[in-house]
């Protein structure tokens, strides 16, 4: 189709795999390369290697059409024009600062490809002054490629829809002539939601390296900024919701994010703030992110309170209760359970002594092989089963809508902790249940 671009994806994780499909879906034709054989053979085949709506279907249409291929060899795409670096940057082991090994790995193997014309786009989340030491390995060898930075900002559980109507598109490209062509080649790419007016920023590359993280640590710390007016709420007895509701109101502020409880967890919010505070430590400005270490320790005590909570409510010991907790993944609609604080909980309580049980509609398999020790059951019914307290720890739709009524039987007592505030307090109590939250009274 007119417009269309080859390109090819490095790296078909959670981000490439979202990428590589809904790029296929506008009609470019697209390679994703990635190392993991199984992972490969699975995409090819049509199927998503973890739970995310809307993508099987891309991933249907996209290889039936054969517009969308996944290969495991580096040179498996060579009518490609632009190549996407889509690699995972995870936390290094027992530091704060992000392991690049998979960035490099992805750059050195498309360092001999490159042809005249071609753009390298990172998309991975790196530290700042990543992008500029990559353009340098790029002009050593082939000067008449361009590296672009195009940070992503998409939330798991919404991937495509944020992948194809991206509240904003951000492009750090070099000045000059070279950087003005491949705004006009990715804007080729983004042809679409750029018809439809999504906001554009181009900039240099260590704004747009910049964006990425300032951004998830503005969102970290709206979260725990709530979450410290909860720990208040907790001690004066005030609602944290309707203290939520209230400041939203001012459009300054906005209520989105400001949903207290467990906090924030997940792939991304707590290893980029930390890789963030580790980079700025190494560029001799760590006091001006010392504030994101007590974004971090706000969301870590609140796993502790909710493990206090679950002892309050249970006369003061959780040894040998059988506790319920629902949900394991970080966040619901994701089978995601990467720094989980459902799981990091649900441990704790186990350590503790606790007969704890946990339940989830679509984690379960990847949240057994990460914690061997920990009971799971993919069963609802199952896993309240004689319970003496069931906690909620992530908001998925279906724990929303329980029953009181319905669970009332199965379980050994009736008392329901809500960690992310999402049950009706009133229909909880209203059944004769104990209802208790993180922030109210
Ligand atoms: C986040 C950013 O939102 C996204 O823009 C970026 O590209 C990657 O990181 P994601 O990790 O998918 O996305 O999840 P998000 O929806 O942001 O939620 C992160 C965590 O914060 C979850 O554990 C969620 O439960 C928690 N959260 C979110 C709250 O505790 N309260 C809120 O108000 C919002």
């Amino acid at each position: 189709p007119h417009g269309a671009v080859s390109m090819s994806v490095v790296g078909c994780g959670y981000l490439g795999a979202v990428h590589a499909a809904s790029m296929a879906s506008l009609g470019h034709d697209v390679v994703g390369v990635d190392v993991d054989a199984a992972k490969v053979a699975e995409l090819a085949s049509g199927r998503s290697p973890f739970f995310e709506p809307g993508l099987g279907a891309l991933l249907v249409d996209g290889t039936r059409a054969g517009t969308l291929r996944f290969t495991t060899d580096p040179a498996g795409a060579p009518g490609a024009t632009v190549h996407f670096v889509c690699v995972g940057t995870p936390q290094r082991r027992g530091e704060n600062a992000a392991d690049l090994r998979h960035v490099d790995a992805a750059v050195a193997q498309l360092l001999p490809q490159l042809k005249p014309g071609d753009l390298v786009v990172g998309k991975s989340t790196v530290p700042v002054g990543t992008a500029e030491r990559i353009a340098e390995q790029m002009a050593a060898v082939e000067p008449a490629a361009t590296l672009v930075w195009n940070p992503e900002f998409l939330r798991e559980g919404h991937a495509v829809e944020d992948t194809l109507s991206p509240d904003r598109l951000v492009y750090g490209v070099p000045e000059g002539a070279a950087g003005e062509r491949a705004v006009a080649v990715l804007d080729r790419v983004y042809a679409k939601a750029l018809a439809a007016g999504t906001p554009q920023v181009v900039t240099d590359y260590t704004t747009a390296q910049l964006v990425k993280v300032a951004a998830n640590s503005f969102l970290a710390t709206k979260i725990s900024f709530i979450n410290a007016m909860a720990e208040l709420c907790e001690a004066t007895g005030g609602d944290v919701i309707q203290l939520a509701d209230a400041i939203g109101h001012d459009a300054r502020i906005g209520r989105r994010f400001l949903n207290a409880g467990l906090g924030f967890g997940g792939g991304c919010l707590p290893k980029d703030i930390r890789a963030f505070m580790a980079r700025a430590g190494e560029l001799g400005v760590d006091q001006a992110l010392t504030f994101l270490r007590e974004v971090d320790s706000i969301n870590m005590r609140r796993r502790v309170r909710m493990v206090d909570l679950a002892r309050e409510v249970s006369s003061g010991s959780i040894v040998g209760r059988r506790i319920a907790v629902l949900g394991a993944a970080f966040k619901p609609h994701s089978d995601d359970v990467r720094d989980s604080p459902a799981l990091s909980v649900a441990a704790q309580m186990s350590l503790q002594g606790a007969d704890v049980v946990v339940t989830d509609p679509q984690a379960v398999p990847n949240a057994a092989a990460k914690w061997p020790d920990l009971v799971f059951e993919t069963d609802l019914a199952t896993a309240v089963r004689d319970a003496e307290l069931v906690l909620v720890l992530t908001e998925w739709p279906e724990y929303v809508a329980l029953d009181p009524a319905w669970l009332t039987p199965l379980v050994a007592r009736t008392r329901i902790l809500d960690g992310r505030n999402a049950l009706d307090p009133a229909r909880w109590r209203a059944a004769g249940w104990t209802y208790r939250a993180l922030g109210r009274r």
